[in-house]
């Protein structure tokens, strides 16, 4: 995120970081013609449904069509698809999985955190550490339950102003990311901070279509991991916290009841919850 005079990142920022990253991934997909036809055509009709049913007017098209001019200058496209559509294409994903339950990836992952061992701290700043101090432990096994040494767990997330690291240029590069190496029964432990719900910038195109019709902007408290090992089909996914805020209304629609932590507190003020990952086969 962009830092403003007073010292708040900016969607235009934390936007802008997220379309560059994207970019410079150079993504392609093997989509035949007929295939694209198809959806092209499908997503075209339902939109004109959608126009036909509630009489759409041309001021609201006019407006709409200088919302996605704004949308595509402010950089704001990985964002805004993250929110708002990304669930539906884990959906599908999710269809032909048995193991852990995915969910949406979000434009904030970073690949190439610092490599950590399965015991390990996330790098993290004085100030995170005077917040709750979260051990996340588990194991990570095949679908037969055998623990995968090696495996590896991508862990990222926001600290406890909701800000992620690359993404707010006061926080340190790798700030709460790391890229844990289980140990050789699958098993990990990770301190790290509890995270705090995420509010969407609310400062840009997306954050406008929010307000305009009186939504909220807020995602609950979530760790982000990307788990996996060769041969196995890595899932992407996001672990939440009972009884969190906004849980059950989500802005990015991607919470599930699997994946919901239940973390217990310690006497000594730590927080600690286990969670095991099962990977499906490729
Ligand atoms: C996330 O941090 O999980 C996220 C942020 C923006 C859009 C979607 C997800
Ligand atoms: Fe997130």
């Amino acid at each position: 995120m962009t830092t403003t005079e007073a010292g708040s990142p900016t969607a235009a920022g934390s936007g802008s970081a997220a379309t560059d990253k994207f970019k410079n991934e150079r993504v392609t997909s093997d989509t035949s013609p007929e295939r694209l036809a198809a959806i092209a055509k499908d997503a075209l009709g339902a939109l004109h449904k959608v126009i036909l049913d509630h009489g759409v007017t041309y001021p609201e098209y006019r407006v709409f069509k200088q919302w996605l001019i704004d949308v595509g200058e402010g950089g704001e496209w990985p964002l805004f698809l993250d929110v708002f559509i990304e669930h539906a294409v884990e959906a599908v994903l999710a269809q032909s999985r048995q193991g852990t339950k995915g969910s949406i990836e979000g434009p904030y992952y970073i690949a190439d955190a610092p490599t950590l061992s399965a015991e390990c701290e996330l790098p993290m700043r004085d100030e995170d550490r005077r917040t709750t101090p979260l051990i996340f432990s588990g194991q990570v096994s095949d679908l037969a339950g055998n623990g995968l040494g090696g495996a590896i767990v991508e862990l990222w997330h926001a600290d406890d102003d909701g800000y992620y690291s690359q993404f707010a240029p006061h926080l340190p590069e790798w700030n709460l990311r790391g890229k844990i190496v289980t140990d050789r029964d699958g098993r990990y432990s990770i301190k790290t901070i509890q995270p705090a719900p995420y509010q969407i910038p609310t400062d840009g195109p997306t954050g406008a279509f929010i307000e305009a019709q009186n939504g909220h902007p807020w995602r609950p408290a979530h760790l982000h991991v990307i788990v996996s090992y060769p041969d196995k089909r890595s899932v992407t996914t996001q672990l939440y916290f009972r009884g969190g805020e906004w849980i059950e209304s989500d802005v990015a629609m991607a919470t599930k009841p699997e994946l919901i932590l239940d973390p217990v507190t310690g006497d000594d003020g730590i927080n600690r919850v286990s969670y095991d990952f099962a990977l499906d086969p490729v």
